[in-house]
């Protein structure tokens, strides 16, 4: 097994740590002390739930379905892509529930690749989800963001000007930006509140769905199937629309190392949370289309809005302003868990080391934050939420199935590792076959410069891999920069995770 590294004990600027196992920090201006908190397992069932439940649920539900849509031209179609997603994702869980439970170490699929593969393909992943996947994530989420918060301001039926997503989206990003680099404490309250703001407006939109139904208009739930489209390609952006709504399913495998029990609460919390979000997604769905066609769908900026115009009467301002909440919570949470991925890439010397840092007084991954927000502004400026979604999940579904590769070949390579939780091996491999066609069928369908830009930027990776990490060369300027970016930001390495 390959031993993954721990170097923050070498050049550790700021720790005079006491503890004699550790190497004694090399350079002597000892500044201040972070303390070496050690990392405690303080995530039950209930957490564990509702960390999956909370990542899931976001931006996607209410902006996606039009997207769904528009690939599969018909209202029964859509519908059976939603529950596709859903049960790809619990079928994607499952396996990451193996892969949990036998290699339990935080980081999900930058451990499991590093485990079955060694450190290249981990590297590429640390590196394309720290440059494209995180930022992008955090972009989408914001512009959704920006698109809910600007409905009050504008009559119904207004266009709203993009600058003022745009600009709403970019100050999303840095007020959420801020209470990372504040304090976790912040981070976290922020996320549990919005929560709460995400499940209302779900059961705003479940309930007058039902009374939708309760007063029998059904009329565009009946032949639902006419008119789906015939072209297979298609699907696979439906997908990628509908997935992106349910992508999260994968985030409790980021904390392994601080679930309790996590034999029984890592699956059982993939077993509750990911059926309740599918099953809310479903009802979502049918709500939608108990209260507008699917043309007048196709034609909503912010379906969730039209639906609450039609129904909610005087209250309908609700709707934007719990959705802007629940969008805001998802991508708090996001960066947030940003911060860690970083932080354990960096911790091995994946990543450049000042990435790795955390803030000595306030305790936050002060560096990461800052670096993901700022990509993640620069994506904004040029894309639209399709455009960032379609990049997210075709990188995202290729190391998806890489790690689903690395489950499937672990079976043989470590035949002799216990596993307490052991799936079917035709789980993995459908997983692994569906992600191989979501990566191939967008390509095929419409072959967009976009793809080929991720491609190629996933392998330029290996540019930094072969000089900086495989034969360990540090540039000489890198020790004044890492100490010039301490002492400017006040942070240093730590052994245990910020939080
Ligand atoms: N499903 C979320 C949404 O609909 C997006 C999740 C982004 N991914 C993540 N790992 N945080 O907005």
């Amino acid at each position: 097994m390959t031993e993954l590294r721990d170097r923050s004990a070498e050049t550790n600027l700021f720790n005079n740590s006491s503890n004699k196992d550790e190497l004694p920090p090399k350079n002597p201006d000892t500044v201040s002390r972070v303390s070496d908190v050690e990392l405690k397992r303080q995530v039950g069932l209930m957490s564990g739930i509702a960390l999956i439940v909370g990542t899931m649920i976001g931006s996607g539900i209410f902006v996606s379905p039009k997207g769904v849509l528009r690939q599969t031209e018909s209202v029964g179609m859509s519908l059976i892509i939603w529950l596709a997603c859903g049960v790809l994702s619990m079928l994607g869980a499952v396996s990451y529930a193996e892969l949990g439970t036998f290699i339990p170490k935080s980081g999900a699929e930058y451990a499991y690749l590093f485990e079955g593969f060694g450190g290249i393909p981990a590297f590429l992943f640390a590196w394309i989800s720290v440059v494209i996947l995180r930022p992008a994530s955090v972009a989408a989420i914001a512009l959704t963001f920006g698109n809910y918060a600007a409905q009050p301001f504008f009559p119904y039926g207004c266009e709203i000007p993009d600058i003022v997503i745009k600009l709403l989206a970019g100050s999303c990003i840095l007020i959420i930006a801020w209470a990372n680099c504040y304090s976790v404490r912040l981070a976290t309250s922020v996320q549990n509140v919005f929560t709460v703001a995400k499940l209302l407006a779900i059961a705003i939109i479940i309930m007058t769905g039902f009374v939708r139904l309760g007063q029998g208009h059904t009329e565009y739930l009946n032949r639902s199937f006419e008119g789906s489209s015939t072209n297979g390609f298609a699907y696979a952006i439906a997908f990628y629309q509908g997935l992106w709504a349910y992508d999260g399913w994968n985030n409790l495998n980021y904390v392994t190392e601080e679930i309790k029990n996590p034999y029984r609460n890592l699956p059982l919390s993939i077993m509750i949370g990911i059926p309740l979000v599918t099953l809310c997604y479903l009802l979502v769905n049918i709500s939608y289309f108990t209260v507008m066609s699917p043309d007048e769908l196709l034609a909503s900026s912010a379906v969730a809005v039209t639906l609450a115009d039609r129904t909610l009467g005087v209250m309908a301002w609700i709707m934007p302003v719990f959705v802007a909440l629940s969008t805001f919570g998802a991508a708090n949470g996001t960066l947030f868990t940003s911060g860690r991925l970083t932080f354990v890439a960096a911790r091995e010397g994946h990543m450049v080391e000042v990435l790795s840092m955390v803030h000595v007084k306030r305790l936050t991954p002060f560096p990461a934050v800052a670096f993901t927000s700022f990509l993640s502004i620069l994506m904004i400026i040029p894309s639209n939420f399709d455009q960032l979604v379609n990049y997210f999940s075709f990188t995202a579904w290729l190391f998806y199935g890489g790690t689903m590769l690395a489950l499937i070949v672990m079976r043989f390579t470590k035949k002799d590792v216990k596993r307490p939780i052991k799936v079917p091996i035709i789980i993995p491999i459908i997983v692994f076959l569906a992600s191989i066609y979501l990566v191939i069928a967008p390509i095929i369908d419409e072959p967009a410069l976009e793809y080929l830009y991720a491609t190629i930027f996933i392998f330029a990776g290996l540019i930094f891999y072969i000089p900086f990490v495989y034969y360990k060369y540090i540039p000489p300027f890198m020790r004044k920069f890492t100490i010039f970016f301490q002492l400017l930001l006040e942070i240093a390495p730590t052994k245990t995770m910020p939080i």
